[in-house]
């Protein structure tokens, strides 16, 4: 029953275009009344990135179950490469950092590129077997990369390589053992799915709180950034996502969904309005991390989409 009072102590492990992390505590105003009363079994999200709102709902909140999707397989793979082999994980990245740190600029530049050439190598494989391997190589460099790379962005080609050039932090914070711990034993309770989230449907009853945090419908034509996978996430996708919306709906579930309110750039673009018309849509303010150009971060908002009227606007 209600707010578990512990501060959650397990942060997101990795940066993620459109993370969640400074929008949680707003977003809690949003949770369905049901959570808070400890009626609803199991969290699903199907869109999981970096976990923000997964890492803070699970630590407050004791669901019976919860299961996460993405479809970036690179990303699910160090999720289950956490949950499974935490300790080979902070060795390998302890050993990366205290290389990494002890170079100048130049050969910290030569470092990065050489450990992106051999991450591409193994994601062309594509199997994902390094990624489960005792010496977990895809995960360790996913999280290096992830931490010394430029802005922090996870961007890949049509052919599917990652393809961003390296950041220039002075002391980049690339191994984290505690947090990692702690994401890792939560993560025991939790299922990782590598998916489309269409596919994660069967765990969307009457008993489920989903939260739906599609890649955004870019503002402008040029602030495109939907490429976390090679697949894209266009106009026409945003349509078949509300049209699920509307069927899992129908099977009863709790469901909240998140977006880039096109408002902000077009008072007239009632794009999302109309997809989900019918539920309630609020906004709030965001301050979007990670856009296409780094100079262009700022105070935009965010759309809300709910199925229940939010806890805190309950009778
Ligand atoms: C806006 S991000 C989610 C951010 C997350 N809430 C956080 O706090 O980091 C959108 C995520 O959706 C994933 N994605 C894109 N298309 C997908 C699909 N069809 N099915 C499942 N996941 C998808 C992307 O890989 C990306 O991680």
């Amino acid at each position: 029953m209600g707010i578990m009072n512990k501060k959650p102590v397990a942060r997101p492990f990795i940066k993620w275009a459109g993370g969640k992390t400074q929008l949680v505590d707003t977003f809690r105003w949003f949770y369905p009344a049901a959570l808070f009363r400890g009626e609803i079994e199991r969290y699903v999200e199907p869109f999981v990135g970096s976990g923000a709102v997964l890492l803070d709902i699970i630590q407050r909140h004791p669901f019976k179950e919860a299961v996460i999707a993405d479809i970036n397989p690179a990303l699910i793979a160090t999720y289950k490469a956490v949950k499974e082999n935490v300790e080979h994980l902070i060795d390998y990245l302890a050993d990366m950092e205290e290389k990494y740190l002890s170079l100048g600029e130049k050969e910290r530049k030569d470092f990065y590129y050489t450990k992106r050439d051999e991450y591409n190598r193994i994601i062309a494989g594509n199997d994902g077997l390094e990624f489960r391997s005792p010496q977990l190589t895809g995960a360790g460099l996913f999280l290096f990369l992830n931490r010394t790379c430029y802005n922090g962005l996870y961007r890949v080609n049509r052919a599917g390589i990652f393809n961003v050039p390296a950041g220039r932090y002075k002391k980049p914070r690339i191994c984290n053992p505690d947090n990692l711990r702690a994401v890792s034993a939560l993560l025991q309770n939790v299922t990782v799915l590598q998916c489309h989230y269409q596919e994660c449907m069967s765990y969307m009853d009457k008993n489920s709180f989903v939260y739906f945090d599609p890649p955004y419908r870019p503002l402008s034509a040029t602030s495109s950034f939907t490429s976390y996978s090679s697949a894209g996430f266009d106009d026409r996708e945003q349509k078949k996502l509300a049209a699920f919306y509307r069927i899992m709906h129908q099977k009863g579930a709790f469901l909240m969904l998140s977006n880039s309110n096109p408002g902000d750039n077009d008072s007239g673009d009632i794009f999302f309005r109309r997809l989900y018309h019918g539920f309630n849509i609020q906004t709030v303010n965001a301050r979007r991390t990670i856009n296409s150009r780094g100079d262009h971060r700022g105070a935009v908002s965010e759309i809300i989409v709910t199925n229940y009227t939010p806890w805190s606007r309950s009778p």
